[in-house]
């Protein structure tokens, strides 16, 4: 069910009294019996109810689960999340919003999930997405742009949720080329681009974005201790998911639109205000080997601009960055 249910709009729309059982009943079209089933499912949903069939039932809280119903209220995105398909568990939201894409969906779909159990990261690593801790989620785009724009529309989707983050939280986070947010040097959020078309069209892209919401250290597995953090680590305390979800499909529909309608400066200023790689040292791995330099400079395309140890610069536009300690 992906529209709000009738009887939440109904105790909603009295946040400070109770609705009689006789009210909700004939505004429903249900019998009374009905009425306190469809309330149990309510709670069962997580929205904390208090009553009874005689006294009335009043609306106490929310929960924080990404109901489509709930990441619409107070949305300001005219386009991410217009269309918004909701999961309790799927293999990965990827794979979903490309068939949704196959078939049409429209530019700004977005599926999100509460778990993932095949999630996908960059270079054919998994994710790790734990049942509501995080944020998995992924927007349809169809650009009217060549594919020599992907290294941009990247670093835009990094440097927009960053600004995202840092708005809601008042986290700062740091961007490691291309788009892998860290705070404390550990990853808490990734970003995988996957394009459908061919070399000279974009037929349309799947955003994927992960963050790592709520998880606690023991939360993490082995593999990742040392390496992953959250927003909660981060902060201390729980962190709203629904608030940031709202802001991050705002920020992403601006500086994306802003983009392709302008071109990619604005992005790359706010990327530039984020970054932590540029004057490093870093190994990167690419499909075609391993270079070892100093991060130089984000080119005018895009381009990691990358001085290796026979002094030669080298561009690239994807890859994965390991940056090195310096004494
Ligand atoms: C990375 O840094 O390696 C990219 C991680 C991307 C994870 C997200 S979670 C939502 C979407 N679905 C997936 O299977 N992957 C992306």
């Amino acid at each position: 069910m992906q529209e709000e249910p009738l009887l939440l709009t109904i105790l909603a729309a009295s946040p400070d009294s109770y609705v009689s059982g006789e009210e909700i009943s004939a505004r429903l079209g249900v019998s009374r019996t009905a009425v306190w089933k469809h309330i149990n499912l309510l709670r069962r949903q997580g929205y904390e109810i208090v009553g009874t069939a005689r006294r009335g039932y009043r609306l106490l809280s929310r929960p924080d689960l990404l109901y489509p119903w709930e990441v619409r209220r107070g949305l300001k995105a005219e386009v991410f999340g217009r269309e918004f398909v909701y999961l309790q568990e799927t293999d990965s939201t990827n794979n979903v919003a490309r068939r949704l894409a196959q078939e049409g969906a429209p530019e700004g779909t977005v599926v999100a999930a509460e778990s993932q159990t095949a999630g996908r990261g960059r270079w054919g690593r998994s994710w790790f997405s734990p049942r509501q801790l995080g944020l998995w989620f992924s927007v349809v785009l169809r650009p009217r742009l060549a594919p020599t724009s992907l290294p941009w529309l990247a670093l835009m989707a990094g440097a927009a949720v960053a600004r995202a983050l840092e708005e809601t939280t008042g986290l700062r986070p740091g961007i490691k080329w291309p788009n892998d947010l860290l705070l404390g040097g550990r990853k808490f959020c990734g970003i995988l681009l996957e394009m459908e078309g061919s070399p000279e069209e974009i037929s349309f892209l799947v955003l994927g974005i992960g963050v790592n919401v709520n998880q606690q250290e023991h939360d993490f597995p082995p593999e990742l201790l040392g390496q992953a953090t959250s927003l909660r680590v981060a902060l201390g305390q729980e962190v709203a998911r629904l608030p940031l979800l709202r802001r991050l499909l705002e920020v992403l529909e601006e500086e994306y639109c802003w983009g392709c309608r302008r071109g990619w400066e604005r992005a790359r200023s706010l990327w530039l205000r984020y970054e932590v790689t540029l004057g490093r040292m870093l190994r990167l791995r690419t499909g075609g080997g391993e270079v070892l330099g100093r991060a130089l400079d984000l080119g005018e395309d895009g381009a990691l601009l990358v001085q290796g140890a026979d002094g030669r610069v080298h561009r690239f536009y994807a890859g994965e960055v390991e940056l090195c300690r310096e004494e």
